[in-house]
Order: C-alpha cells, then structure tokens, then sequence
C-alpha cells in the first residue's frame, strides 16, 4: 500500500519572548515527527493539550511553514511549492475543525456555505449545477435539503457538524485533517458523527489524519496511532498494537484513563512547558518508572515489533512492572 501522506522529520519552532523584554527563545511545538498514511485509511494523532498536534495539521494544509522537514502528499512534496500550486493542490486536503459554529459564517444560509468552496475553485459555473452538488452533499452527510436554506444558528451542534463535513467535501478531497472534530459535542451525538466519518471513507476512499486528545475517540476510528508528547511521538503503531501492547508509560496511562476500574494510575501532574522540556527523557517529571539513566539519557525512538515504535529505555518491561506497581 502506497502512503498517500508521508511526514518526515518535521518541525515547527515559534520563537517566544519570555516576560516584556526578554530575547525570543525557541519553543518546540512540533519537534521532528514522521508518519505515514496509506491510502483510504486513518492515523490518530493523540496527546495532552499542548503536545503539537494542531500544528502539525496546520503545516499539513500548508496554513503554517515548517521550520524543517518535509510533508509529501500523493508523491509532490507541498513544503516546496508556490502560491499557485498551493491553491490547486488545496483542493485534495480539507479541514474539519473542533468547532463547528465558528468555523461557518453566521450570516450566511448553508446552501451558501457549501457552495463556496465550489465559487472560489470555479468547478461548478453555473448556479443548478452548484445547487444540485449541494443537494448531493446533504445527502451524503444525511441532512434535509431543505436545510440548504436556513442558518448555522438554526441547527443543533451536530448538524453543524454535518454542514462543516458537507463543505469538507464538496470539492472531492483525498485527505481530510479532522482537528478534535467531535469534541465540542455531546457524547451521544459524537458517536454519529464518527460513524458517519467512517461511511464516508469507505464510501470515498478518503485518508484521514485524526486529531483527539480522547482515547476513545481515536481509538474507534484509527488504522495507525501516534501518542504526542510535547511535539515528539512517544509510541507509533498500528491500533492493535497501541491499544492491546502499548509499552510507553505515558501510552498506559492514557489507556488507563480511558478504561473503567483500570488500576493503572492516570499520568499525574501537568505537561512541562516545552520553552523548558526536561532533559534525558522528556517524560521522566511524570513518569512513575523513571530512573537514573531517564534523567540525562533521551530514549531513541526504536522499533519493538513491525511498525511499532517507542521511546523509552525499559519499552520491554514496562507493561510487566506498571501493572506491578
Ligand atoms: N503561533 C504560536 N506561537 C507560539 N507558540 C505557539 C503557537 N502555536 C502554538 N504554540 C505552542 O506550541 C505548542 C503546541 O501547540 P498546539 O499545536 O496547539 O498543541 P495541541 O493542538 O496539541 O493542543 C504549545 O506549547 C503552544 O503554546
Ligand atoms: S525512558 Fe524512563 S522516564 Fe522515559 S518513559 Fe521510559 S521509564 Fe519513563
Ligand atoms: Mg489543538
């Protein structure tokens, strides 16, 4: 299988001033990452608050430079193209944002926020033939078409949800980045919303990077996951292997946290401020089995099993002595 988005080594660096008058200094949101997407299927991105995964979606749909690295999607490396190129080839990568209300003008009737996408790209000249690409796109997303004609404010959060998804969709994207797509949503509406996510894959052959910090959520929907803390994969691998296998400390702990009557404590204390990561390994200030060596040696991310890669100096332990402790 052919990876339809291929990231290496990228990173992103802002640099930030501490206090009024203090020299920038660089913050690490995204510290060198790479992952692979195959085609027609989805990798989850999970981490605390904080730990990059919106900036890599953005670099990803090319709203943020990449200080380095590089991101190939469908063979053409996008870090190196122009302007021009950058409008045409935004047409195969679509976002899907936490927010639905935000994300879609107020004034605007969702028959028109669909059919913008269709305006700004010129595919669709004439006005039947954008209004029935609408209808279609209702359909698709299982809305009334007579919603066509009312106002974000006139529908529930989910429906809004549908409405993004439609925009989403309406120039055929290849690659969908969905950034906390359900998490301003009521539990039992989040459920449809990602059913009707992976319907649309199957139907459409779509590849999705994922973006959650739930568990749950990215655990339903994902072929591949990678566990971000901050701005570097701690455990990448197929979902089997992350949620039946996982050997990072900071993975078992959000599995915990994600299963009722776990008697794995959940990761304890907040996320270092990356202006200051820790040295060694970046974990060890929360990490129940750190030790000497964590303290001044960084773990390399190496590989355990095939595809499955950790960041820790005892991956082959920690599973027995976390369920010890
Ligand atoms: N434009 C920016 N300028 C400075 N720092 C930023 C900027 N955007 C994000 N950051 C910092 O980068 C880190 C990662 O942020 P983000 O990618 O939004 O994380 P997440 O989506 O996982 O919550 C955070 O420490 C955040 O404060
Ligand atoms: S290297 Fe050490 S501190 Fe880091 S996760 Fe492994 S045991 Fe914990
Ligand atoms: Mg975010």
């Amino acid at each position: 299988m052919s990876a339809f988005l291929s990231v290496r080594d990228l990173r992103k660096t802002y640099p930030v001033a501490r206090g009024l008058f203090g020299r920038p200094e660089p913050l690490h949101a995204v510290a060198g990452i790479s992952f692979d997407i195959p085609a027609g299927t989805t990798f989850g991105l999970v981490g605390e608050s904080g730990s990059g995964k919106t900036t890599t979606a953005k670099m990803i749909m090319a709203a943020e430079d990449p200080t380095s690295g590089q991101i190939v999607v469908d063979g053409q490396d996008i870090t190196t193209h122009k302007p021009t190129e950058r409008f045409a080839f935004r047409r195969l990568l679509q976002p899907v944002l936490q927010d639905p209300y935000s994300a879609l003008s107020p004034r605007m009737r969702i028959g028109r926020i669909i059919d913008e996408p269709l305006r700004i790209h010129r595919t669709h000249r004439d006005k039947a033939s954008r209004e029935s690409r609408v209808a279609e796109l209702l359909d698709a997303v299982g809305l009334p078409r007579n919603a066509a004609d009312r106002f974000p404010n006139e529908m529930s959060g989910g429906q809004r949800q549908r409405v993004a998804i439609a925009r989403a969709l309406s120039l055929e994207p290849r690659l969908m980045v969905l950034d906390e797509p359900v998490s301003a949503l009521d539990v039992s509406i989040q459920a449809q919303i990602l059913n009707l996510l992976r319907d649309l894959q199957d139907r459409l052959g779509l590849t999705y990077l994922l973006i959650s910090h739930d568990l749950a959520v990215i655990g339903f929907m994902s072929t591949q996951i990678g566990v971000l803390y901050l701005g570097r994969f701690v455990e990448v691998g197929p979902k089997a292997a992350l949620l039946t296998d996982a050997r990072h400390p900071y993975s078992l702990a959000l599995i915990a946290a994600a299963t009722p009557h776990s008697r794995v404590p959940p990761v304890s204390g907040e996320i270092p401020s990356p202006l200051a990561p820790p040295p060694g390994c970046q974990f060890h200030t929360r990490c129940p089995l750190a030790r000497d060596r964590c303290r001044s040696e960084p773990p390399s991310l190496r590989t355990i099993a095939p595809g499955h890669l950790v960041a820790c100096h005892y991956a082959e332990t920690t599973r027995r002595e976390t369920e010890d402790a």
